[in-house]
């Protein structure tokens, strides 16, 4: 089916960029940077930006923050408050001895405690990590292990389960719980780290700090992001980054000072970080955060009462509302002036949807956690064409490649691919300078040599310079816009007494846009049943997070496998679809 184009003429605002072709063609980043508070020395910082810049301005005593915790409670913060406990927060570490690049890791859900304890972490110039509260007791080791974090914040109920791994830490010193009053002792204490309370250490801290001073190469934050193999790595990012963290969440999410803004993501993830913590707080906005779970009664609810006017969430929420009419047509949404989406690819239906039921388009963008902020978007002043991510970023050349690295001509598939270099990429990958290595592909073409990023996805470019997307080009699945490695879920599969071997693929679902299917060989002794299956399942989410485990599981005598003894889920993907194996000359057991 083809889907009309949505004319720019249709959207109801007059915005940020108001003319993208313009900007893409007169851009340059190094006049950008004059939207960014640099200090005198020529350092920065990335907190600072976000919090600190709106001290004795009118933004100071302007709400910075609505939190709605998940009983719907509600607690708002200022500028002022948030410039306050950053500083606090940043004393404390200080206090605790913690360094410039050391690192300080949040395993917390969407509270207060986690925005502060993220920017007090830039203040001080540590390196912030966030880790989604959903994660097991494995994600959380590797994570914590590998990044040789120093510091941890939790809260008492996710403490129990860093209980379990804390003495696999050694690199560990300082946990922090947020929710302990006074002294109060902790469960399952004991071992060398003595849990501290947040409330504590914050009520004796000073509310003045100085923003440590650094460079656009300074680490800021890293997130663990899953690849085809191997588990997780950590990328890393810098204050630098702030100058298209600003100017996207501007020229693309269209935010101005006086909206309310509602980013639905976790801070676990990248969008969470970006466009829910810096990018809209350095543009001064209304932040909405929801700690309580998807609920479409909850989300209309919000957008009624507090008057959201940009809504930034993601594809499969979006299909989950659009399931429900009846639930849409008992609230009043138009406060809402602009939406966008983000994560996995946004199906035109959905955006006919928002223009019928929402009067609004919804501006589909796209990037990823090594990219550091959106590199490629629909934009306010721009057509949309259902299904299209848009174009790139101005100062960003983004183009489709074949394998050598010569570009392709319109409408041909090929790798999507970026010039390498643009302020908020990833500085590189924790501890692992060959992974890093392995993102670029340096092309001797008819312009002679190219330095290009690869992204892992396939793509093309229509006759119009719209791009649109086809689909990873490795084993990464993205289910529910998480994205999920299959090596991380076969590792916490097998070490299930039952399970022999696994191979795991994404299943293509029309609501979560994949599923995670597992393909197990049992151990001698054991049978395939539900109650297994459901076994299973627990065990998988317990090890490695809610949204990380196998909604399907076939078990199998045998499963495809090279000689050399690696599955191969490609013809385990293949076969699930339905289609031609190919040549499986190669393959040992079948
Ligand atoms: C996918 C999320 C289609 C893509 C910000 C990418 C998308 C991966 C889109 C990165 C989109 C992201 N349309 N696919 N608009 N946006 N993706 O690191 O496969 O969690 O490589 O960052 O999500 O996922 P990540």
């Amino acid at each position: 089916m083809n889907y009309p184009t949505i004319k720019k003429s249709e959207h109801k605002i007059t915005p940020n960029l108001p003319d993208y072709e313009e900007a893409y063609s007169n851009f340059d980043w190094e006049e950008m940077k004059k939207e960014i508070h640099y200090f005198e020395d020529g350092t920065l910082n990335a907190a600072y930006n976000a919090l600190d810049k709106h001290k004795g301005t009118e933004t100071e005593n302007k709400t910075a923050l609505i939190f709605i915790d998940t009983n719907n409670k509600e607690q708002t913060f200022n500028y002022g408050d948030l410039i306050k406990q950053t500083n606090q927060f940043a004393n404390t570490l200080k206090s605790l001895e913690i360094k410039k690049g050391d690192r300080v890791f949040m395993f917390l859900p969407r509270i207060p405690e986690l925005y502060i304890s993220f920017l007090g972490t830039l203040k001080l110039g540590a390196i912030a990590g966030n880790l989604f509260a959903a994660f097991g007791k494995e994600a959380l080791e590797d994570r914590l292990k590998d990044s040789k974090a120093k510091v941890l914040i939790t809260t008492s109920e996710l403490l129990e389960r860093v209980n379990e791994v804390k003495d696999q830490l050694p690199h560990l010193k300082k946990i922090i719980v947020t929710d302990a009053a006074g002294s109060t002792p902790f469960k399952g204490t004991g071992g060398s780290i003595e849990p501290l309370s947040y409330h504590n250490l914050m009520s004796k801290a000073s509310e003045e700090f100085e923003c440590a001073h650094l460079d656009e190469d300074s680490p800021s934050y890293m997130l663990y992001t899953s690849g085809t193999t191997g588990k997780p790595k950590g990328v890393i990012h810098a204050h630098g980054d702030i100058v298209q963290q600003h100017l996207t969440s501007k020229w693309i999410l269209d935010i101005k000072p006086e909206d309310i803004y509602w980013c639905t993501a976790d801070p676990g993830w990248v969008t969470g970080v970006v466009y829910g913590i810096i990018g809209p707080w350095s543009n001064g906005t209304t932040q909405i955060v929801h700690g309580g779970r998807f609920d479409p009664d909850t989300w209309y609810s919000i957008i009624e009462k507090h008057k959201v006017s940009i809504w930034y969430t993601a594809p499969t929420a979006i299909r989950m509302l659009m399931t429900k009419p009846e639930i849409l047509e008992k609230y009043d949404m138009s406060s809402i002036r602009y939406m966008a989406s983000v994560g996995e690819p946004l199906n035109p239906e959905a955006i006919v949807w928002g223009k019928k039921h929402l009067n609004l388009p919804i501006h589909d963008n796209y990037w990823q956690t090594e990219t550091g902020s959106i590199v490629i978007a629909n934009y306010p002043s721009m057509d949309i064409k259902p299904g299209s991510m848009g174009k790139p970023f101005p100062g960003i050349e983004a183009a489709i490649i074949d394998p050598k690295g010569i570009e392709l001509e319109p409408e041909q598939e090929g790798d999507i691919a970026l010039k390498s270099i643009w302020p908020s990429r990833m500085k590189m990958i924790w501890g692992n300078e060959e992974k890093f290595k392995s993102y670029f592909r340096e092309a001797k073409g008819p312009q002679g040599i190219q330095h290009w990023y690869l992204t892992g996805d396939k793509g093309k470019k229509d006759t119009d310079g719209y791009f649109w997307f086809i689909g990873r080009d490795d084993d990464v699945i993205k289910t529910a816009g998480e994205r999920v490695g299959p090596f991380e879920v076969e590792s916490a599969l097998v070490a299930h007494p039952a399970i022999a071997e696994a191979g795991v693929i994404g299943k293509p679902d029309e609501m979560r846009g994949a599923i995670i299917k597992a393909f197990i060989k049992l151990n001698p002794g054991f049978e395939g049943s539900d109650t297994l299956k459901e076994e299973i399942q627990q065990f998988t989410k317990k090890q490695l997070a809610g949204h990380a485990y196998p909604r399907e599981i076939e078990f199998r005598e045998k499963l495809p496998k090279t000689r050399s003894g690696k599955i191969m889920r490609r013809v385990l993907k293949q076969e699930e679809l339905g289609e031609d194996v190919g040549d499986i000359s190669t393959m040992e057991e079948y």
